[in-house]
């Protein structure tokens, strides 16, 4: 138990005399006096780094990334920090590594080709002796790799607990605001689920991006789960190859790269991710089960929307998918968030159901809604030219779609899933079907 004194209750004289002895009181300024520097942002000179940043990092900012070990965070940060440094002939970039030697980080800047005078390495997490560095050496960035080997003198416990995680993020974000130096950490995602450790750090950062990869597949992928100088639905996509992380410009061919047209269960999906259109393949497994409760897994979707389209198909199509186990899967370990991917995952569905490969040179875009109708997608003109860059047609469209200009001819446009259905896979009469 532990004794603590409460103020005491008071009127605004009481309250005054408290606030005094504290702090100074406050000066409220007009919002119209205040004079914002619009600094420029630094470019990494990373293509898909500096598009999910939103054009590079703003100066006196906090960026936390976040991925599984071994997916490529230092990676990128080593060729991040070299990108910075060859931008910005004046100042230095600071690598601090607590987490490998300097050997190590020689070694795969070696793997890298990077070379360059200007990136100084220290193996430290010393938190405070940074924020000293910031001050004397001015540099143009620092990273720090990770936040589970910082440190703070200030703090009791061993680097990567809670307390010094905490006051070491927020010790970081000081220098970075006092400094002006922007900040990159890295943190791992840990067993427990999502973040542990970066998860108390994503309230004291400015910016959270995630790397992420599926396993065995060169791909990989950053988004922002929260960015307070830009959107947070940008995509950045690479290949990790062995020297280093490549941005990948044309994103569709990727995920597009294993398909065998005329395969049924399998469909093509157009969406917008940030301010691109990416089109991507979707595949769907149906197969009878003699289980009472059918099997519904999703990788890449969420799984109530499974269940949603599964309902919808089965109640307003008439195909009885209540004794199939669904396998829904979309390629390049890409996760659809956008409700337009809904038709497309319909039509692999159903194209597995029926084991009637969708047409070939066809591409969907739609949200379905639960009475099977078709509802309107933003920026159907782009997904339509997007798909049809890609020589994909014609793109099924929600007829509620308004002026898609010169992209009208590659679109078809449906209103109902039914009629979706019927525009896609050839099949004599739907009801009539064996599921196979
Ligand atoms: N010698 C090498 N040749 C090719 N790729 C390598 C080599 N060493 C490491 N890699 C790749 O780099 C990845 C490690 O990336 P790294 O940036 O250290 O990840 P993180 O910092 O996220 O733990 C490995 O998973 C591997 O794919
Ligand atoms: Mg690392």
């Amino acid at each position: 138990m532990e004794e603590t004194a409460v103020p005491a209750a008071g009127g605004p004289a009481a309250l005054r005399g408290l606030a005094g002895q504290t702090t100074q009181l406050l000066q409220p300024v007009p919002l119209t006096s205040i004079e914002a520097s619009k600094a420029a942002r630094t470019e990494t000179r990373i293509t898909e780094l500096d598009r999910v940043l939103g054009d590079g990092l703003v100066p006196g900012s906090t960026v936390l990334l976040a991925g599984d070990p071994g997916i490529g965070k230092s990676t990128l940060l080593l060729q991040a920090a070299a990108g910075v440094a060859t931008a910005s002939p004046n100042s230095p970039v600071v690598y601090a590594t607590g987490e490998e030697s300097t050997e190590q980080l020689k070694l795969r800047a070696e793997r890298l080709g990077i070379s360059q005078e200007r990136l100084l390495v220290v193996p430290t997490g010393d938190v405070v002796a940074l924020g000293v560095l910031a001050d004397e050496a001015k540099p143009a960035l620092i990273v720090v790799d990770s936040s589970q080997t910082a440190w703070h003198s200030g703090v009791d416990g061993p680097p990567g607990s809670l307390g010094q995680l905490r006051q070491c993020a927020s010790a970081l974000g000081d220098i970075a605001r006092r400094s002006g130096v922007p900040v990159v950490l890295t943190g791992h995602v840990t067993k427990e689920g999502t973040v542990a450790g970066p998860k108390v750090l994503e309230h004291v950062v400015d910016v959270v991006l995630q790397l992420e990869g599926s396993a065995g597949t060169s791909i990989r992928l950053l988004r922002g789960s929260k960015n307070r100088y830009g959107a947070t639905d940008e995509l950045g996509v690479f290949e990790m190859t062995q020297i280093g992380l490549r941005d990948v410009a044309e994103p569709s061919a990727m995920f597009l790269a294993e398909r065998q047209p005329g395969a049924s269960g399998s469909s093509v999906a157009t969406v917008i991710e940030g301010t691109r259109p990416i089109t991507v393949e979707v595949q769907a497994l149906v197969t009878p089960t003699p289980a009472s409760t059918p099997r519904r897994t999703a990788n890449g979707y969420d799984l109530g929307r499974l269940h949603l389209l599964i309902a919808v198909i089965t109640k307003r199509l008439n195909l009885p998918l209540g004794s199939s186990d669904v396998v829904l899967n979309v390629a390049g370990g890409l996760q659809l968030t956008e409700p337009a991917a809904d038709l497309a995952v319909a039509l692999a569905i159903v194209s597995s159901y029926l084991d009637a490969p969708v047409l070939d040179g066809l591409s969907a875009s739609g949200e379905v809604g639960l009475g099977g109708e078709l509802r309107a997608v933003q920026q159907a003109a782009r997904r339509v030219s997007e798909a049809g860059r890609l020589g994909f047609e014609k793109c099924l469209v929600p007829a509620g779609c308004g002026d898609l200009g010169d992209a009208e001819s590659g679109a078809v446009r449906c209103r109902t899933l039914g009629e979706a259905v019927a525009a896609a896979i050839p099949f004599p009469n739907a009801e009539d079907a064996n599921p196979r």
